[in-house]
């Protein structure tokens, strides 16, 4: 078999550098977004993961931000099985009597208590109250779309417009999609508007603290106002742009967002799709902005590694939508809930925003230190969600910069400790985003395997 130019192979990992064969024989290239490392994970635990040849990778991405707790807590997986009632549950003939592992057409109480107790978390939370009902998804671009969908059910079929921020990502099928990038990198759904979002202006630590002079952004959303009038339905931005390269705006610009919806009858959409469960430094992002959402969208760490994701909003809003227009046949899934129930039992029982907390001080001390390198631009970040914007070092670009410190870093140092990181976000972007449970010990020890990797480029 010829070996397909994509290939990724490391020396020495021959069991890893079979399994990578076998997947892009048998999984077309789509499916992964493109990194360097492509890690080939046996076992996770903690805030590590062990590749099939024994070594240990710090994992400095929690997943992708989804293992806010670490991974597989042995206290939270108890409590996920007891929630399913798996725990020492009876049952003869070679089954077990438990919850069932469908919500379609049927309710569970597993379901009505995930729901009971994420509103009430959501509702205790400063800026929550508008957040009546949970809408389940089964991905993040799912929530977002049926959000959206409810949003634009104020007007007839095709009169109602969007607006998003320009650079954001929230996911890539259908109105997620839409609402995702700038209107010159795809073909545009006509239902959209984009505005601008302060990239420049927080593009470093420093630049963050600066005010924000706030005129030009809400003289755009004005010119909007006097295009479209009513037919401005709805504006979804993100607490910062994750995907779009890890830009955490001024505070102000997102209240002057929330403020022109409300005042226009617009619906403020917040998309916390990957900053839920503490990543911002609290339980939810909107609290830190001091914003009231009308809607809010929650995914990643919402279920701590279990894929369930959830709009949650303005019963009225939802009340658009008629039987079975937001129904499919995950969404609500008892296994989700059961997850998102022993999460929230982790959140407020111990200290795990506190963890977040002191964690976060460490990443930016270890950051304005790496920072001081010639193949690092700049840092930014809050909690324990950062960004290191490479640039071009020697003959490299930045982007190849930000790829060959994600290959280096896995591959590790000479006393084989590695790092795990994703491939980089807007081409140079390299994402710290650990676990919020991972230890300040932990986190510099492996911030100095980084260092010294970072800093044999550009030598
Ligand atoms: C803010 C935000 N919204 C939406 C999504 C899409 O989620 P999914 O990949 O589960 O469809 C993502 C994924 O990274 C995201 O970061």
């Amino acid at each position: 078999m010829n070996t397909p130019n994509h290939l990724v192979e490391h020396n020495g990992e021959n069991t890893s550098n079979h399994l990578r064969h076998d997947l892009v024989a048998t999984e077309p290239l789509c499916l992964r977004t493109r990194t360097s490392s492509l890690a080939v994970l046996a076992r996770s635990a903690g805030s590590y993961h062990y590749t099939p040849e024994g070594r240990r990778l710090a994992d400095f991405t929690s997943g992708v931000l989804v293992a806010n707790l670490g991974h597989h807590p042995k206290r939270w997986w108890k409590r996920v099985l007891q929630y399913m009632a798996l725990e020492d549950a009876a049952g003869d003939s070679g089954y077990h009597e438990a919850v069932t592992l469908t919500s379609y057409n049927a309710a569970t109480s597993v379901e009505m208590e995930a729901n009971r107790r994420l509103l009430a978390s959501l509702q205790a939370t400063p800026g929550g109250k508008r957040l009546e009902q949970v809408l389940w998804a089964a991905s993040g671009s799912e929530a977002v779309q049926k959000g959206l969908w409810a949003s634009l059910a104020k007007r007839p079929a095709g009169d109602g417009i969007i607006l998003a921020t320009r650079g954001g990502f929230h996911g890539k099928k259908g109105l997620s999609g839409a609402v995702t990038g700038s209107e010159t990198d795809k073909e545009r759904d006509p239902r959209v508007r984009f505005i601008s979002f302060p990239k420049e202006e927080c593009r470093s630590l420093e630049a963050r603290r600066q005010p924000l002079d706030l005129a030009p952004y809400r003289a755009e959303l004005e010119a909007l106002k006097a295009e479209f009038g009513d037919r401005l339905c709805v504006l979804i931005t993100e607490p910062y742009l994750g995907g779009g390269g890890s830009y955490h705006p001024q505070k102000e610009y997102m209240q002057m967002l929330a403020e022109f919806c409300h005042e226009n009858d617009m619906l403020f959409f917040l998309d916390e799709i990957q900053a839920n469960f503490g990543r911002t430094g609290s339980m939810y992002a909107f609290s830190e902005y001091g914003v009231e959402p009308d809607l809010v969208t929650l995914g990643k760490g919402l279920g701590n590694g279990m894929p369930v994701d959830a709009v949650v909003g303005r019963a009225d809003v939802f009340a658009r939508l008629g039987y079975g227009e937001g129904s499919d046949t995950w969404s609500a899934h008892p296994l989700g809930c059961a997850a998102v129930l022993a999460t929230l039992d982790e959140f407020e029982q111990e200290d795990v925003i506190g963890q977040g907390r002191t964690l976060s001080a460490a990443i930016e001390e270890c950051l304005v230190k790496l920072n001081e390198l010639p193949a690092i631009l700049h840092v930014r970040g809050e909690g324990t969600v950062w960004g290191i914007e490479c640039q071009a070092v020697g003959d490299l670009s930045a982007e190849q910069v930000a790829h060959e410190i994600v290959r280096l870093a896995y591959l590790g140092d000479e006393q084989g400790r590695g790092v795990h990181l994703l491939g980089p976000l807007a081409g140079k972007v390299i994402r710290v985003a650990p676990p919020l449970t991972m230890s300040v010990a932990e986190l510099r020890e492996y911030f100095d395997v980084l260092h010294g990797i970072v800093a044999r480029l550009g030598q």
